[in-house]
């Protein structure tokens, strides 16, 4: 693998153990995928930030290290609201252990934007090298930005992140950005939502596994992009996907489909997936939500109370850009929280059942919550909340 004179530097330890350390681990990685060199990098995605998932000795690895993100490097959703953890009912020792794992990243460097939907607040651009690692934002970064980055790991992205750079294999790499499957849905589309990509991505990845689709018969805008996206790097392992017409490698260039799989999608795999079991809470925002969903929420509440617990959850930025939208969801009773979501938070453990409009919900919140999950459209999800 080329490393360059600064590389050699940092690798004899000449930057302080810390930054040898982690280039150590970009350079195991690179090896063991055929790496040729590093690659620089526009920014960063840190996952690892919930205290739920990353639990006692994460905490204690972050707490050993001692550099500085030298790019752009945005956390990942943690497990609550850093700053209306209380109302949201959280445990404060698991308040205060939270609390120090933000605090680590914090010293690391890392922006305490905590989302999955960092392209609502930086801009990145088409043909930048990424280094992100939550799987819906790593999905809708190359699909729907046509940037560049694979799936990383909470580590490697921090690695990169404070190295400035990442292992150009994978995703980083013309070749590997082909169409490896065609995904022919045959259904009427024009009344879809964001709720019924969702679901489509929840069925189409369980076919797809960590193949690249490419869908034809689709047309959909950025929200169900995002959502198509999500779900399919949660039921299978996509980070890559595209659509015929619609997504900017797709427009650009002209794959050649001969001799790949193609699986139709009949309108009826879909609908099956949208049940009615009741429910006793209702969370949108998975992947967070964008300023017209956050508009279109409080557009359904209007007028309305809630009479089940409402979560809605959005990047702080998004928020406070949108606070008259905001007062006027919170005015219904629901609650708008940042930094956190209703699969990484334990707040959502206490419900049996959750309503959800999107298909990565639907796939974690039984593994991660222990409820039962339910899809709904984001107008079903509103009634429901308010019936
Ligand atoms: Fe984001 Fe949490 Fe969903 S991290 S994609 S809102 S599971």
């Amino acid at each position: 693998m080329h490393l360059d004179p600064e590389d050699e530097r940092i690798l004899a330890g000449e930057e302080g153990e810390t930054r040898q350390k982690l280039l150590e681990l970009l350079v195991a990685l690179g090896k063991v995928f055929g790496a040729e060199r590093l690659v620089p990098i526009a920014s960063a995605q840190v996952s690892g930030a919930s205290y739920k998932t990353i639990g006692k000795y994460g905490l204690e690895w972050l707490a050993s290290l001692d550099a500085k993100a030298v790019v752009p490097a945005v956390l990942n959703p943690i497990g609550m609201a850093r700053t209306r953890w209380e109302e949201m009912g959280i445990d404060p020792a698991f308040a205060e252990n939270q609390q120090a794992v933000v605090a680590a990243y914090e010293r690391l460097g890392i922006q305490l934007d905590c989302t999955c939907t960092p392209y609502y607040l930086y801009e990145t651009q088409y043909g930048d090298h990424l280094a992100w690692s939550e799987s819906s934002a790593v999905c809708y970064a190359n699909s729907v930005i046509g940037a560049r980055t694979n799936r990383e790991g909470g580590p490697s992205a921090l690695a990169a992140a404070i190295i400035g750079k990442t292992p150009c294999y994978g995703l980083h790499l013309d070749k590997n950005r082909l169409p490896q499957m065609v995904i022919d849905v045959h259904a009427d589309t024009s009344k879809w939502t964001i709720a019924d990509y969702g679901a489509l991505g929840y069925h189409a990845g369980k076919i797809v596994g960590n193949r690249i689709p490419y869908f034809r018969g689709i047309t959909l805008g950025a929200d169900s992009l995002k959502a198509i996206g999500a779900a399919m790097a949660a039921t299978g392992a996509v980070a890559l996907y595209h659509v015929e017409g619609i997504t900017p490698e797709a427009q650009k260039n002209r794959y050649d489909l001969s001799g790949i799989e193609a699986v139709p999608v009949e309108q009826a795999e879909i609908s099956r997936l949208f049940t009615d079991i009741p429910v006793d809470a209702v969370a949108l925002g998975c992947p967070h939500c964008s300023p017209a969903e956050l508009a279109e929420i409080a557009r359904l509440l209007a007028g309305n109370i809630v009479t089940k617990p409402l979560y809605v959850f959005a990047a702080q930025g998004v928020i406070d850009k949108n606070a008259r939208i905001v007062d006027n969801i919170e005015k219904s009773g629901a609650r708008v929280f940042a930094d956190t979501c209703m699969v990484v938070s334990p707040v959502m453990e206490q419900y049996c059942s959750i309503m959800v409009n999107s298909g990565k919900a639907l796939a974690y919140v039984p593994n991660m919550c222990g409820g039962k999950a339910r899809i709904g459209t984001l107008e079903d999800c509103i009634r429901v909340a308010t019936e």
